[in-house]
């Protein structure tokens, strides 16, 4: 198997571990603590009434409802996720209009040329081979349609995981290693120049982005916190992989980390996003 099959098998399968059963589990609270990037999401990309949708990553399901309500009864929204769990959430979410599908958007075999608008919500930056992803997607796309995601900036730009990441690196016995510049993960679309690259191998046009910023809150006491972040972000997977000793350590650190930033009731942490548009050529 070549490094890239492997490494997007890894990731489906990390979507179907620990993982993707805790965002299945969290799924309210992503819906909240996610709403203002949703609707930045919807702002960009401009859906209307009967438009047909295509939400890559879809998770469970969130922005498919969101969008679903935006092209109203007449429209349709197509949401295509490999995680069994979060899946299974997204299909108890639907409205008439939605359709959920445990497929890999590498490989699903879409209708060609059906829909009209391309969206995701940080699903899209976890595939082994992203061009030959990209270019497989297009497929899906009529000419002109419109394509609008969110993906993070680098790693540097957010604390929600440069925070916990340096907390453990002090503290386990082999610090983690930073993913190479083609691997997938959540900052994996980071580097414009790299984004730019594989929209337009796959048949897009030169994308915008547009930086997006907003406040990712936890809970004011930040063991609490540190329990809320390894489930979400890289740094729970790294915490998997310890032992016991090493774990409590580890949640230790992270917890002390967190805790300049407190501000009132809350953690509050900056998320720093890209809003990627462009459109299929
Ligand atoms: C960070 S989560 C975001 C989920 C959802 N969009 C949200 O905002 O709540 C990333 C999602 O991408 C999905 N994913 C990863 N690789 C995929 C692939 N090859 N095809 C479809 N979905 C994939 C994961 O299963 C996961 O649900």
């Amino acid at each position: 198997m070549s490094d890239t099959a492997a490494r997007h098998r890894a990731q489906i399968e990390a979507w179907n571990g620990p993982m993707g059963q805790q965002w299945a589990a969290g799924q309210a609270r992503t819906e909240r603590d996610l709403q203002q990037l949703t609707e930045a999401l919807l702002r960009v990309a401009k859906p209307q009434p009967g438009e047909q949708v295509l939400d890559i990553g879809c998770g469970c399901g969130g922005s498919s409802v969101a969008f679903g309500a935006a092209v109203g009864p007449g429209g349709f929204v197509f949401g295509a996720d490999v995680s069994a769990p979060m899946i299974e959430v997204a299909k108890g979410l639907a409205l008439p209009q939605t359709e959920f599908a445990l497929a890999d958007a590498a490989s699903y075999p879409f209708e060609p040329g059906r829909f009209d608008l391309l969206i995701s919500r940080f699903g899209v930056m976890f595939f082994g081979d992203p061009d030959a992803a990209f270019a497989h997607i297009r497929t899906a796309m009529k000419p002109g349609a419109r394509v609008a995601f969110a993906c993070w900036r680098p790693l540097a730009e957010n604390p929600w995981v440069r925070v916990p990441m340096g907390a453990l690196r002090a503290v386990l016995p082999s610090p983690p290693v930073p993913p190479g510049a083609e691997e997938p993960g959540p900052f994996a679309f980071g580097d414009t120049a790299r984004v730019s690259r594989i929209l337009t191998h796959g048949g897009f046009a030169p994308p915008a982005f547009e930086r997006f910023d907003f406040d990712m809150k936890f809970p004011a006491d930040p063991v609490k916190a540190a329990g809320l972040l390894i489930q979400i972000g890289p740094a729970g997977r790294l915490m998997r992989e310890q032992s016991e000793e090493c774990r409590a350590a580890g949640m230790a650190a992270i917890a002390g980390a967190l805790a300049p930033f407190v501000a009132g009731d809350r953690i509050v942490l900056v998320g720093s996003v890209w809003l990627v548009t462009t459109t299929a050529v």
